[in-house]
């Protein structure tokens, strides 16, 4: 790439289309990509935006439309195309060998790897970049002794390594704390201002959008919405233009009473499927109209957690109480009949059982109560319309009642998955990253669910990983890392920063 000015166009898609089958994923895509900048690309699920990057770094060919690199119209046959004009890209999915080292797997590839092989003058030139672009990174550990946002470096660091000055990342902040989210931006805003190169980066999070980008081109069901500046964009209306509607981002705290402890957690010790001990003596409370939102970077424990709570693994020690009743011990179904709700974070395999109708599903909840159950046959159009109810409420898009669970977009299976818990009004609900992958319009939808349920009388733990999410519901907000509580902090405490450094171990909060 030979020089270019600050602000020139350097990598432009015009008119790109491209279908797979009826599915228009991109529909005459215009987008300009200027020399110095860090321009997100934001939409919704499904809006098409992984398919343009893919189709800018050549690995998809697009059916119609035309890509200009430094003003020449250039075509891709391959990734080989794109990254010799200098453009890299970092998937979502990690495309590295675990077992070889940092170095080995940025070289791999390499037009000198092969015939020079040498190994510590490349480690000299890794190094060189991390210091750079301030990377911390061990050169020498495995691949598969590192953290995901490790991972994450390594695939920049390659990109960087075999030359890119177009640095395409799709969704890069997904697996990362707040601090380490800082920190990459910082590293990409360096990139960006000494070699004048261009940065599109995918992502759904707003906030990070406006705090760090410097224009925004907005999709929506594979077509440019809007194109602008983003010092001109505001969180509003970036959200509308994605959905396609106004929507209230924020939703109303409630103030409710709040009553008698509904769960009594002690020393809470759990493992996960590889026998490791991935939760580590927890111990919290949740009373009535309670939210506790649990904050923690995927992988921490939190789902481990959530499972043992609701009895779909064992607990190793320690001691839960629902309402006072001793459950550690106690079957799942139990528990529900107890009062304890679980929304859990599989929605596909664990919430809801694909091949089966949406009234089987929602009955998977109720097939022990009298009324569903008369000596063991299921009283069948009861079970139905209470589902045709549920959808309605939710505004669920299905066929109907009888539609299969597999047919559901997962933001409209999650309404199902609620409704279904929701409707039994719970003393406990346990919300394990209940909008997580959800658009803004039905996340939007789980969030003032939520709120009702609180305000008659629920007490609420709410897993997540989005911290916007868990500050702006919560009443009380912890933090996990590594299977502990970092600190449990009222709300009125519970700072971005805060939350931020005890998601990442850096902190503690009072417990
Ligand atoms: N390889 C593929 N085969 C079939 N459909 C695809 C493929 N890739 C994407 N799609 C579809 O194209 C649409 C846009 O997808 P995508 O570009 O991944 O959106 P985004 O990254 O904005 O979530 C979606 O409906 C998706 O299901
Ligand atoms: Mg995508």
């Amino acid at each position: 790439m030979h020089s270019v000015e600050r602000g020139q166009v350097v990598l432009e898609a015009r008119g790109i289309s491209k279908r797979f089958g009826e599915v228009v994923a991109n529909d005459r895509i215009d987008l300009q990509l200027r020399a110095g900048e860090i321009h997100a690309v934001l939409g919704e699920n499904g809006a098409g935006k992984t398919t343009l990057m893919r189709i800018l770094f050549g690995e998809l060919q697009p059916d119609e439309g035309e890509i200009f690199f430094q003003g020449q119209r250039v075509r891709f046959h391959s990734p080989r195309d794109a990254i010799q004009l200098g453009i890299g890209m970092v998937h979502q999915e990690r495309k590295l060998i675990p077992a070889h080292t940092v170095v080995e797997n940025i070289i791999l590839g390499h037009p000198d790897t092969g015939t020079v092989l040498d190994l510590s003058r490349a480690e000299h030139r890794i190094a060189a970049l991390c210091e750079r672009y301030g990377f911390r990174l061990p050169l020498q550990a495995k691949v598969w002794q590192l953290s995901e946002g490790e991972k994450q470096i390594v695939e920049i660091l390659k990109a960087l390594y075999h030359g890119a000055r177009v640095l395409i990342m799709d969704e890069p902040t997904s697996v990362l704390s707040p601090p380490e989210v800082e920190r990459l931006l910082h590293s990409l805003r360096t990139m960006a201002s000494e070699d004048l190169a261009v940065i599109p980066f995918i992502t759904h999070k707003l906030p990070v959008v406006l705090e760090h980008s410097d224009r925004v081109t907005i999709l929506r069901r594979g077509r440019v919405v809007a194109e602008l500046e983003t010092k001109q964009a505001t969180e509003q209306s970036l959200a509308s233009a994605m959905v396609g509607r106004e929507v209230t981002l924020q939703v109303e705290r409630i103030e409710v009473p709040i009553g008698e402890p509904v769960l009594t957690v002690d020393d809470l010790w759990a493992r996960d499927d590889r026998g490791v001990l991935a939760v580590q003596g927890v111990s919290f409370e949740v009373r009535a109209g309670e939210i506790l939102g649990i904050a923690g970077v995927a992988g921490n424990g939190q789902e481990i957690l959530s499972d043992a709570l609701a009895g779909l693994r064992p607990v190793e020690r320690g001691r839960v109480r629902l309402a006072g009743v001793d459950i550690t011990r106690v079957p799942v179904l139990q528990r529900w009949k107890l009062g304890l709700g679980y929304i859990p974070t599989e929605r596909r395999d664990v919430g809801s059982i694909p091949d089966f109708s949406l009234v089987d599903n929602v009955l998977l909840n109720y097939y022990s109560e009298p009324a569903f159950s008369r000596r063991g046959v299921l009283a069948a159009s009861e079970a139905r319309a209470l589902t045709g109810q549920l959808l309605r409420e939710y505004s669920v898009v299905a066929a109907g009642p009888e539609a299969p669970a597999r047919s559901l977009s997962g933001g409209n299976l999650q309404k199902v998955i609620v409704g279904r818990v929701l409707s039994r009004r719970p003393r406990l609900l346990i919300a394990a990253l209940p909008t997580h992958g959800l658009d803004v319009g039905a996340a939007e939808f789980i969030h003032r669910k939520l709120l009702e349920a609180k305000r008659a009388g629920t007490g609420i733990i709410l897993i997540s990983e989005d911290l916007d999410e868990v500050l702006m519901l919560s009443d009380r907000v912890a933090a996990i890392y590594e299977g502990q509580f970092t600190g449990i902090v009222p709300a009125a405490e519970a700072s971005k920063e805060l939350i931020g450094e005890m998601m990442a171990g850096l902190r503690r909060g009072r417990l």
